[in-house]
């Protein structure tokens, strides 16, 4: 008799403990078992054992899940206030280095802030991508074109001892998707296996379409049914074992030093892959190498001829008068320098309301740049649609350092929302303004009233 059964007969009180069992099948089970005792003359005990594996999983899955849950929010969130900051320490040093450029010392440490901050945007962005609240900006984008332009970076950052092959699909391989996160994501990926090949070896990037179809979809509760390209990066690397595979996409799980990762790639990259409509998966196993891939919606071709690869602009400003709505003072003196430096009028507004009376009295407004986010019960989408009514032709450009915010993001199908980013860079904004004066915007009267508010 078990000490746990003598005790039982003894006192009496009912025993409930669950614990591993091997099935002669040899699977693992986890067996809850309630003991009790059955009192009379010859007093006997009561075994139930209750199979609770799955339960037990479900219990843990959800458990994961609402803890990522909250942690998304909470990164979001926070990474919405840095973008905010970034912005300005990222406009501020790129101005004080060009001013600095003959300066040696002083040039130098310019250069070095602006190099960090580049940094804490990099970290912000991959933050916001795995929270699925970055702005994406899909677009039909040539998937293996993008891939081929990536092999020279890639052959820089891998260093020599690593071989990289491109095994592209023969066909067209266009996916729906943000090419700029899709470049983040495949670098993020190649870093990954570089880490895992101190001694070398090979990487390899393979395209492939894939359908999936509703039985797939079933057996695997991240996949929907529908036609993906496949991107998937192969190493050769030192693999995971079982215990890393289960944690490797979650958020801050790194097993590299202080320093040298912050668990944030792969968790990018899940999130990105899931807001674009996919998902990703992980085949890896220890001393065998490592296969990321990634599930991206697959379309016939470009619908968008050329408008994924657009900043070829340089940092060319112009005349036009620009309204400028940001609610945080700093921002807004920061970007209303900004635009002044590239040749615009600008005109300012803390909110909502006062960009309307300015819009009212100042018919030469040719463009509205806001950001979506604002407090005061108009939003920059909102804004936007009450500017449209008063004037249908007026340009407009967002801007948002998280994408909790109202707009039409994924379901704006003629794509004519135009959107910048967070923390972004003088080029950056200029680029985008040319992209939109310069753009024949007709279109707008019949997309405003879907702008929801
Ligand atoms: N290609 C790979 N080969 C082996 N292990 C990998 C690979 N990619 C990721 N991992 C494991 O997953 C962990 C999480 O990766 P990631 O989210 O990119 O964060 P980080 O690279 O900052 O550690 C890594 O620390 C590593 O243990
Ligand atoms: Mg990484």
């Amino acid at each position: 008799m078990e000490a746990q059964e003598r005790e039982l007969m003894t006192t009496g009180v009912p025993s409930r403990r669950v614990s591993g069992f091997r099935f002669h099948d040899g699977t693992m089970h986890q067996l809850e078992v309630l003991k009790f005792l059955v009192p009379g003359p010859a007093p006997a005990i009561c075994s139930m054992a209750t199979d609770v594996t799955h339960q037990r999983e479900v219990e843990e899955q959800l458990r994961q899940s609402q803890k990522m849950k909250a942690v998304g929010q909470l990164t979001g969130g926070i990474a919405h206030d840095f973008n905010n900051l970034l912005t300005v320490i990222l406009g501020g040093s790129e101005t004080l280095s060009e001013a600095l450029a003959g300066d040696p010392h002083l040039g130098r440490l310019a250069g070095m802030v602006l190099m960090a901050a580049k940094r804490g945007a990099d970290l912000t962005a991959n933050l916001l991508a795995y929270s699925r609240r970055q702005r994406l900006n899909p677009r039909a984008t040539d998937v293996n074109a993008l891939v081929r332009r990536l092999h020279d970076l890639l052959r820089r950052t891998l260093g020599e001892q690593i071989d990289i092959e491109l095994a592209l699909d023969a066909g067209p391989s266009f996916a729906h998707v943000d090419a700029s996160q899709l470049e983040v994501a495949i670098l993020n990926l190649a870093i990954n296996s570089r880490d895992a090949m101190p001694r070398g070896g090979k990487l390899t990037i393979r395209t492939a379409g894939v359908e999936i179809g509703a039985d797939d979809a079933r057996a695997d509760a991240g996949a929907k049914p529908g036609s993906y390209l496949m991107v998937s990066v192969v190493d050769t690397g030192i693999g995971m074992s079982p215990e890393i595979l289960a944690r490797a996409f979650d958020p801050f799980f790194t097993t590299k030093d202080v320093g040298k990762g912050t668990g944030l790639g792969l968790s990018m990259v899940s999130g990105f892959a899931k807001q674009s409509g996919g998902h990703a998966t992980i085949d890896s196993e220890e001393e065998r190498g490592t296969v990321v891939t990634l599930y991206l919606p697959r379309v016939a071709n470009a619908a968008v001829p050329g408008s994924a690869t657009a900043n070829s602009e340089g940092t060319r400003g112009g005349n036009e008068t620009i309204l400028m709505v940001e609610h945080d003072a700093m921002l807004r003196a920061h970007v209303a320098k900004l635009l002044a430096g590239l040749g615009y009028r600008v005109l300012v507004a803390p909110n909502g309301a006062e960009a309307l009376e300015i819009l009212r009295r100042n018919p030469e407004v040719d463009l509205i740049f806001t950001d979506i986010v604002m407090p005061g019960g108009m939003d920059g989408s909102r804004l936007a649609a009450a500017a449209w009514t008063l004037r249908p032709e007026l340009k407009v450009l967002l801007t948002t350092g998280h994408s909790n915010a109202a707009l039409p993001d994924q379901s704006d199908p003629a794509g004519k929302i135009e959107m910048l980013n967070m923390p972004y860079r003088k080029a950056d904004l200029a680029a985008k303004l040319r992209q939109v004066l310069d753009a024949n915007w007709c279109g707008f009267r019949s997309m405003s009233p879907t702008i929801p508010g």
